[in-house]
């Protein structure tokens, strides 16, 4: 027969131990349901912005079944990144490429960069970037329209000079007080172009018409 006082210790203990197991699993299930939402919020919001960056009517696919990894200095990271493909009727018509602007004044800029078969700019966005803002954030879409001057230009157009901002003499404008930021956008733009112009051939051929 246990006395008293260990009887009533082992039965609070009993009670931490099953509210302590109770805890865990309300917090664990919490836990679960919150990162599937926060994946599919996060899916849903790589649709919206792929969708944006090509013209509508101009694929039939779903982007995100086409994805491939690709892994070249070209593109600016060291880690491989995924990019997109785009199909009409089976037909490969753009793709949009993950590449990265380095050399940002706040570090590494992300970006999403939409290229057409023929090699001209479908649209560029900005995935993530830590530049100033009132400064260097006027590459967001949401701020300025700088992003939209890419469109339509391709390698040739402007030509090599012509592939960075006016204050180095090429056709792109800075921003007021920030030239760093554009200029890193531009380098990796025009970068990511010259990746294209290499590797089209073989991107095209990874295409899986089903997707
Ligand atoms: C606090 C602070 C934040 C800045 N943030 C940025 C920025 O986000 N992007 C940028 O291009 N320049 C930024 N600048 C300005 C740059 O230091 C630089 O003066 C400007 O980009 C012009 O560069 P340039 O001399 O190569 O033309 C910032 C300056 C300061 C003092």
């Amino acid at each position: 027969m246990l006395p008293e006082i260990s009887r009533s210790m082992l039965k609070n203990s009993l009670v931490l131990g099953l509210f302590a197991v109770a805890t865990v699993g309300v917090v664990s299930l919490i836990q679960q349901s919150t990162a599937a939402r926060i994946e599919r919020s996060a899916h849903e919001a790589q649709i919206r912005v792929l969708g944006e960056i090509l013209p509508a009517g101009s694929y039939d696919n779903h982007l995100l079944d086409n994805s491939i990894e690709l892994h070249d200095p070209l593109l600016g990271s060291k880690a491989p990144q995924p990019a997109y493909i785009a199909l009409k009727e089976g037909k490969p018509t753009a793709i949009i490429l993950q590449a990265t602007a380095p050399d940002g004044y706040s570090g590494a800029i992300r970006l999403l960069v939409g290229i057409q078969a023929d090699g001209r700019l479908a649209g560029v966005r900005v995935l993530s970037h830590r530049e100033t803002p009132g400064l260097g954030d006027r590459i967001e879409l949401a701020k300025s329209p700088w992003m939209h001057g890419f469109e339509g230009k391709s390698l040739t157009n402007p030509g090599e000079a012509g592939w960075a901002v006016k204050k180095d003499r090429g056709e792109f404008d800075q921003f007021a007080g920030a030239t760093i930021t554009p200029r890193a956008v531009v380098k990796a733009v025009h970068k990511a172009l010259q990746f294209f112009d290499a590797h089209k051939a073989e991107l095209f051929a990874e295409v899986n018409p089903n997707g």
